[in-house]
């Protein structure tokens, strides 16, 4: 695991689309897997800047809320659209984003198996909840699961509900990448912010490996980068020891 720790939203989202523009320059044919939320919010804002082509690039989405239409203004179809494919050449059939109508497993079976036909992905973009979610597997979730239908946690409903006009429009449950299948990855870059995140960082970075942290088990991949500012750094114990990208 590579930790990177920048001094602010600004640094990490700068750092991370250097990582995804150097992917995409190195392969053209990249198959990149996108998060969506607050933290990616900047790194999209960076891509757009860089003008690079994303015309033979193939995007997997983590997820998506079950039982909203995807042109509805909150879904994560609507939010991709308007923070990064309405902005560059992508190919909308080169667009995929789980479908959170009709069977909801199936849909995620079939995603699964398209990812694969795909010959995986090559550079997959993760945020992390305040309780170590990733993708949207909470914790409890199977280090092992494929694309499925989840519930979402109190906590990350109460997370989420700043999107919404309640808290009791925000969907109960998502259909989400599961762990078995973003570990699958190639490489993940993992971004995050913010003191909110301080403790799901170390214990992503230095707790055990255990189902109840679900980041725990980017300790087992191969190729992981963690981006985070020092806010989300604070409760690191090994933060000593890293590098600090940092100048004042
Ligand atoms: C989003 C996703 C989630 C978010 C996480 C953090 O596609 O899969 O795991 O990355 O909930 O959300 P923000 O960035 O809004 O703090």
């Amino acid at each position: 695991m590579k930790v990177i720790i920048v001094k602010n939203y600004d640094e990490m989202s700068k750092e991370a689309a250097k990582i995804v523009s150097d992917q995409i320059e190195k392969n053209s044919k990249s198959v990149i897997g996108l998060a969506t939320g607050g933290t990616p919010e900047g790194m999209y804002k960076e891509l757009i800047n860089k003008r690079l082509s994303w015309k033979d690039v193939t995007t997997f989405n983590l997820d998506e809320y079950v039982g909203i239409p995807k042109e509805h203004p909150l879904s994560y179809y609507t939010y991709m659209y308007e923070n990064l494919f309405n902005h560059i050449d992508i190919k909308h059939e080169n667009v995929f984003i789980p479908n959170g109508n009709g069977d909801i497993n199936k849909n995620g079976k079939e995603y699964d198996e398209l990812i694969q036909k795909h010959n995986g992905v090559d550079l997959q973009v993760l945020g992390i909840g305040e309780n170590a979610h990733i993708a949207f597997n909470e914790p409890g979730s199977s280090f092992t699961a494929g694309t499925r239908e989840v519930e979402l946690t109190e906590s990350t409903i109460n997370a989420n509900a700043r999107y919404f006009a309640s808290k009791d429009e925000v969907p109960k449950t998502a259909i989400s990448m599961g762990i078995g299948t973003l570990m699958k990855a190639k490489k993940i870059i993992l971004l995050a912010s913010g003191t909110k995140k301080m403790f799901a960082i170390k214990d992503t970075i230095e707790g055990p490996i255990t189902e109840k942290v679900p980041g725990s088990i980017l300790q087992k991949h191969p190729d992981v980068t963690i981006i985070i500012d020092e806010d989300a750094a604070k409760a690191l114990e090994s933060r000593m020891h890293l590098a600090c990208a940092c100048e004042e």
